[in-house]
């Protein structure tokens, strides 16, 4: 059984908000926002839109893409920090029902923005168990809810969307798929560092210097370890996918690893951080612009709040 991906698909909201426009409302400027994250827009969720109506949209390009239909799906999963629900029913049973999977098993899955990553090694733990042979992951994500909106230090950072992929075993698939086993890790002792509501504030909370050092520091470690595991070079990788949070730390991971920035995809100055849909609608984009080639090695990288992280390795 070799999985891999069949199609991708991302739903963006209409709403653009630039950075001017948050700084007629709030002491802060293009200048910081942008020398600070590398954000210059990002795009709001209308009032009649959720996370599940946003993971639907993209959800329907990934299927319609691929030219599936919603009956073939086995397992839908969503990540999302931000779901329609705190608790339950999940997203992904929202979508299940609105999609047609009418053989969907449906679960949302939570880890922050290591969530997709975390979704992908799930799915593709269960293609190759045998124990499904269609899987929709999805990242969707509506923080404009969750965000203080006076709170210059959080709310400039974050944008909705939502990106699909679609992971199957078909037949006929060419032989270069190949997908390895993810890496994926935890560290607790930081749950506090970003958190998607406060005891006394209904607000998130991020103590974003910590986190800045977490992803600094785990990312060269999960990128270095698992291409050692697969026996590969870092010149092997095509591209990194790396979760959109800050261009900051994305350049400094480039530094530190030796690799030519020009090889990790980077849109976070449009979307700003979309948190666990951050990665599936850099696919989709790339995907869309031709950039992936069949054979290339992909490496997608996840870090966020848990404090978690974790890496997808495989051709295309
Ligand atoms: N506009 C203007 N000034 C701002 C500001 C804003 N939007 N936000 C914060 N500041 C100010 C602070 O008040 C502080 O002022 P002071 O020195 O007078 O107290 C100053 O800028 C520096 O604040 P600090 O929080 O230390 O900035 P920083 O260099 O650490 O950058 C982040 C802040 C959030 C950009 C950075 O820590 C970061 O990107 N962290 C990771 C966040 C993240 O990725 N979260 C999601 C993870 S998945």
């Amino acid at each position: 059984m070799v999985p891999r991906i069949l199609s991708t698909g991302r739903y963006i909201p209409e709403r653009c908000v630039s950075n001017d426009e948050l700084s007629a409302r709030l002491d802060t400027s293009d200048e910081w926002i942008f020398s600070h994250t590398g954000i210059k827009t990002r795009y709001l969720a209308a009032d009649n839109e959720t996370t599940s109506s946003l993971a639907l949209r993209a959800a329907q390009a990934a299927l319609e893409r691929a030219g599936k239909a919603p009956g073939e799906v086995d397992l839908i999963l969503v990540a999302t920090g931000s779901p329609d629900y705190p608790g339950f029913p999940s997203c992904a049973s929202i979508v299940q029902e609105q999609l047609g999977c009418s053989q969907a098993a449906a679960m949302d899955v939570v880890a922050a923005c290591s969530g997709f990553v975390y979704a992908v090694e799930t799915a593709r733990s269960f293609l190759v168990s045998g124990a499904a042979r269609l899987v929709l992951v999805i990242g969707s994500e509506v923080f404009s809810r969750i965000l203080d909106w006076s709170d210059r230090a959080t709310c400039i950072l974050f944008g909705d969307g939502a990106g699909a992929v679609l992971l199957g075993t078909d037949e006929g698939l060419p032989p270069n798929g190949d997908f390895r086993r993810s890496l994926l890790m935890s560290d607790g002792s930081g749950a506090e560092t970003l958190t998607s509501r406060q005891a006394h504030s209904p607000y998130l909370f991020m103590n974003g210097r910590r986190v800045y050092n977490f992803a600094i520091k785990i990312v060269p470690e999960l990128v270095g370890k698992i291409l050692s595991e697969n026996g590969l070079a870092l010149d092997d990788l095509r591209w990194i996918v790396p979760h959109q949070a800050n261009a900051r730390i994305i350049e400094s991971t480039a530094k530190g690893l030796g690799i030519p920035l020009n090889r990790f995809y980077m849109n976070i100055a449009r979307y700003a951080n979309t948190s666990g849909a951050s990665i599936p609608i850099a696919l989709d984009e790339m995907n869309e612009k031709g950039l992936l080639k069949r054979g290339d090695w992909v490496l997608l990288v996840g870090f966020g709040a848990g404090l978690t992280a974790g890496v997808n390795l495989f051709r295309w």
